[in-house]
């Protein structure tokens, strides 16, 4: 439970009634929850909404009890899910419509691990800025749960990639997720990429925008080292006519059959897509891994334990 904005002391371990499907939903008892930025973000207040709040959105689990009107998920299915408040919890409430089922043969701690930061490396590579064999492409944070994903899909899709990394361990991470170069953030070559995938945000944005080639677009899809303030447009036609967006999943999951095609489970199945998971935490110990998380010591995906079975 989120019970104020604040940094990682405001989390608490409290007791709260079973959740009840409404119609259209699914009660889901959680094996694992996925531990994301934007829960820090959150627990900020950088989303504005009242506390308390259940923290986390993602995980995965069996299905317990289900509202009227489902028809297409049953009590004891597996399932995973991104964009349900409340997942970090022994049981939560999911749309029906946001539930992807687990294929046999995908554990429940892989399903969960994969799922929100596989389908952001997918839409990414493949919607906001499509890429093309042979574009040059620059991706920071590469050892990091998203940034690792993109490196792989990106270069599934012909680019030749540059990583960014704090260095150590994450540059081997970085090149064992077939980088082509790895490098540091103070070491990124002006006026190459044809894009740049940027969740790092103000520490990075204006080294990313001078990074583009002429047409170049920048991808900024997360602000781990805190948002980017306001900016001149007028920059964009002084550094080459270049684009910028700032993207969001939820905008990319709208309808069921995109939902469904972006996970990435197909790809993790047959071993062509490799999901880190750097760290696992009891649920309990939710503020160490937000706080391990924020302070740039971890690699891959963090989850957190809450019915391992
Ligand atoms: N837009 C979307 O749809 C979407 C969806 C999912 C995630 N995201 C975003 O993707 C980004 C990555 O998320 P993640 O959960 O996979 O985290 P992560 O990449 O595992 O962790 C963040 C990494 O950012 C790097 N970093 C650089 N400067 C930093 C700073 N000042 N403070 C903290 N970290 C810094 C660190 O790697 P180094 O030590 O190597 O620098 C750190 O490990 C976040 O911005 C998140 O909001 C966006």
């Amino acid at each position: 439970m989120v019970t104020r904005s604040g940094g990682p002391e405001v989390l608490e371990l409290q007791g709260v009634p079973a959740p009840e499907p409404g119609a259209g939903e699914l009660v889901v008892e959680v094996t694992y929850t996925g531990v994301n930025y934007r829960d820090i973000y959150e627990r900020r207040g950088g989303y504005g909404h009242p506390f308390p709040v259940v923290a986390g959105i993602e995980g995965a689990g069996r299905v317990v009890a289900i509202g009227d009107g489902v028809t297409d998920a049953a009590v004891g299915d597996r399932v995973a899910w991104n964009n349900a408040q409340g997942s970090y919890a022994e049981q939560t409430v999911v749309p029906a419509a946001r539930a992807v089922p687990v294929p046999d043969g995908i554990s429940d701690e892989v399903a969960c691990a994969a799922l929100l930061q596989g389908m952001t490396a997918q839409y990414l590579t493949h919607a906001t800025y499509p890429i093309q064999p042979g574009d040059e492409v620059l991706v920071h944070a590469a050892a990091g749960g998203a940034g690792r994903l993109v490196v792989q899909l990106a270069k599934a899709r012909g680019g030749r990639v540059t990583a960014t990394t704090s260095g150590g361990e994450k540059t081997v991470l970085a090149r064992s997720a077939g980088a082509d170069d790895v490098i540091g953030y103070d070491e990124v070559p002006e006026g190459r990429f044809a894009v740049v995938y940027d969740g790092v945000g103000a520490a990075t944005f204006d080294r990313s925008l001078a990074s583009l080639r002429p047409r170049g677009m920048l991808v900024l899809y997360g602000a781990a080292s805190g948002p980017v303030p306001p900016f001149d447009l007028s920059g964009l036609a002084g550094g080459g006519s270049l684009f910028v967006t700032r993207p969001t999943l939820v905008n990319y999951v709208e309808t069921r059959e995109d939902l469904l095609q972006r996970a990435v489970y197909g790809r993790v199945a047959e071993g062509s897509l490799d999901v880190r998971i750097g760290g696992t935490y009891p649920l309990e110990d939710a503020r160490q891994a937000q706080e391990d998380l924020e302070s740039r010591r971890t690699t891959g995906k963090l989850l957190l334990a809450v019915h391992p079975g």
